[in-house]
């Protein structure tokens, strides 16, 4: 049997340093919102294996939600932001916990959040595995990021290409002739 671990070139972020990072963010989370009630909302499909290691370790009262975005085409972010069909009364007058994958230019969590922010949340946070700062085109101040990694297009535990890829274990980099030019 082929594994896709074969079209891996690097391993980024192995999957103990995923765990031990995630925990660390949930004594974070614990502190700012275990009386609150808050709603952690999954933005789907990247955020779903991050989201469930957050959810091993977060043990207060919460709500979950999920919501569909898509930005990315190929390995380009597109620029423009598409939101599925959501019960914004579902966020009304709540903490709000948007739960990401990565943060690229930073466009899709910045139309996400200003969207949440006017249906009126009572506050609204970014919780998102990864960040490439020197990509960052809009200003964000995202609250709660796992690690923060160069310019290189990353796939595993949750992030895609060409919608493969997300079952890896671990954050690595795809070897140069599995990407189509
Ligand atoms: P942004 O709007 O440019 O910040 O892009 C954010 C979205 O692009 C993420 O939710 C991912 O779906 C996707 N994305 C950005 N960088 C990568 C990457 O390195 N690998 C896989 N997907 C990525």
């Amino acid at each position: 049997m082929r594994s896709i671990e074969e079209d891996v070139l690097k391993v980024l972020i192995t999957k103990e340093e995923i765990d031990e990072r995630c925990a660390e963010l949930a004594e974070q989370l614990h502190r700012d919102y275990q009386d609150e009630n808050p709603i952690f909302l999954c933005i789907l499909k990247g955020a779903m294996p991050f989201m469930a290691k957050m959810l091993d370790h977060l043990k207060f009262k919460m709500q979950i939600e999920c919501i569909r975005v898509k930005s990315y085409d190929g390995m380009n972010s597109t620029g423009s932001v598409k939101i599925d069909d959501f019960n914004f009364d579902l966020i009304k007058d709540r903490h709000v916990i948007l739960v990401e994958d990565i943060i690229d230019t930073g466009l899709t969590m910045k139309k996400t959040s200003d969207l949440f922010k006017e249906k009126g949340v009572k506050s609204l946070e970014i919780l998102a595995l990864l960040n490439k700062p020197v990509l960052n085109k809009v200003p964000l101040n995202p609250k709660y990021i796992g690690f923060e990694i160069p310019n290189e297009f990353v796939i595993g535990f949750g992030l895609d290409y060409d919608e493969q890829y997300r079952n890896l274990p671990y954050v690595g980099v795809l070897k140069p002739e599995v990407v189509k030019h």
